[in-house]
């Protein structure tokens, strides 16, 4: 097992180039399989949630060819199996984007049923219910979910709730299905219109991608295509906010700035400086910031991945802060840990209320999921002395090269084998 260890205290300068954007990446490696071509797919992040994607694809039938790093080609012309068992389920929860990519190309799928995870109980009835619009049969039996159809049939589906997953499912599916599907109420994040953007690719129609109505019109078969995915919105908010926490000055490169948008709104309103260039956003951060008030919110609003990030600035911004969570149940579990390195943050009911403190303190402390340990990352950074991170590898789900990158920014950072008795000393007396 492996742990961050920070020495806290330098403001991060300089340069980081973002990775591809993991949510995309998992609904267009699904979408992939849905050709009997080859795809070939660019700037793809090397993170553990796609390995791990990647891994299912090919226990499957799909031929996977790792070119580099970044580059995956991927042909499902000799997928064998529509089953995806638990093991991928359970490391990874959008292995559920098989069933809809499943269904769609093969008239069924057989996928474990993904359970609740780290940030609260998660539902898949509007997976399921789009499904059935579209005439397929769904079971929920021993753990699994079956889906089958004679033929799949367009329709107008209106979603209750907006959902990334359920829309790319949806869309998943009906883009091979006879006629025209409509969506209403479809999530609008980038990555749903960069998984719409990689099937019209393949030779999908879709059209209305990032609105809240998608129509699709079925077509017989997807082809082969080449296809680069959009820039991580999260991972490069992550870099923002860890910019202006550390009171540093770095330039966020191979970005869109528009994806950006709710995230410098808040750290303008706050005070710190975020400059918008073509493709890459300057954050400085020379003082201590303001108060605010956060809400999570479906795109194009605050998203609920940046929400512990956020909420780490806020703790060391001036007065008193209210980050409200309104898309998950369970999203402040990190907050105990935060508030062992010095924050004060009481969470009362789905808002966490933040009075600023000055300062953190390094601490051992453990990372929840994902987001969360990004945030620690980020209180560690700032903190006196040195922080011990825990559970690290929920970070490495979506963070590729995550130390690396925050070395080249001049942090003290690096990656330490629990069983290494020797590794906190030798980190110790290189940092200084
Ligand atoms: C996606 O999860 C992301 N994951 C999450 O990123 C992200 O937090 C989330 O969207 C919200 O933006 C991927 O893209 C792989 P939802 P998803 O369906 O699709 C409820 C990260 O850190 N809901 O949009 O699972 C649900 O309970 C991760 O990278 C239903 O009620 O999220 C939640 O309250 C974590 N029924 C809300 O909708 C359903 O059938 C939004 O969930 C589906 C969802």
């Amino acid at each position: 097992m492996e742990q961050y260890i920070i020495k806290g205290g330098k403001p991060l300068r300089g340069d980081v180039v973002i990775s591809g954007a993991k949510n995309a990446a998992l609904g267009i490696l699904a979408a992939a399989i849905m050709a009997d071509e080859t795809v070939t797919i660019d700037n793809l992040p090397n993170v553990r949630d796609i390995n791990v994607l990647l891994q299912a694809i090919e226990g499957i039938g799909a031929k996977v060819d790792r070119i580099s790093d970044h580059v995956v080609k991927i042909n499902g012309k000799g997928i064998a199996s529509v089953d995806i068992d638990y093991e991928y389920i359970r490391k990874i929860r959008a292995s559920y984007y098989l069933l809809g990519a499943l269904l769609g190309k093969y008239k069924k799928s057989h996928v474990a049923l993904p359970g609740g995870c780290n940030i609260g109980s998660r539902p898949i009835d509007q997976h399921i219910k789009g499904f059935k619009a579209l005439g397929a049969d769904v079971k929920i039996e021993q753990g699994m979910i079956s889906t089958c159809a004679e033929h799949l049939v367009g329709n107008h589906i209106y979603m209750d709730v907006v959902s990334v997953g359920a829309t790319i499912n949806i869309m998943l599916a009906s883009c091979l299905a006879e006629g025209k599907t409509i969506i209403e109420n479809a999530a609008k994040e980038p990555h749903i219109v960069d998984v719409a953007n990689f099937l019209n690719s393949m030779g999908a129609n879709i059209k209305g991608a990032g609105t809240d109505v998608i129509r699709i019109v079925g077509v017989d078969k997807l082809h082969g295509s080449e296809y680069s995915i959009i820039p991580d919105q999260i991972e490069a908010g992550t870099f923002m906010m860890a910019a202006a926490a550390t009171r540093g000055d770095v330039l966020v490169k191979n970005v869109i700035p528009k994806h950006l948008e709710a995230i410098t709104a808040k750290l303008v309103e706050i005070g710190a400086t975020v400059e918008e260039l073509d493709d890459s956003v300057r954050v400085i951060g020379d003082k201590r910031l303001a108060n605010t008030h956060v809400k999570t919110l479906p795109y194009p609003g605050f998203p609920t991945d940046m929400q512990p990030q956020i909420t780490a600035l806020l703790a060391l911004s001036k007065g008193t802060s209210v980050v409200t969570e309104s898309i998950f149940e369970n999203r402040f579990k990190y907050v105990d840990e935060l508030n062992r390195m010095g924050a004060n943050i009481m969470v009362e009911g789905n808002s966490a209320i933040i009075d600023g403190v000055e300062g953190f303190t390094g601490a051992m402390v453990s990372a929840p999921d994902l987001r969360a340990g990004a945030a620690l990352v980020i209180a560690a950074l700032v903190a006196e002395g040195f922080t011990i991170i825990d559970h690290i590898h929920f970070v490495e789900r979506g963070y590729e090269a995550f130390e690396e990158k925050m070395e080249k920014l001049g942090a003290c950072m690096d990656k330490i084998d629990v069983e290494d008795e020797k590794a906190v000393q030798k980190f110790k007396l290189k940092v200084g």
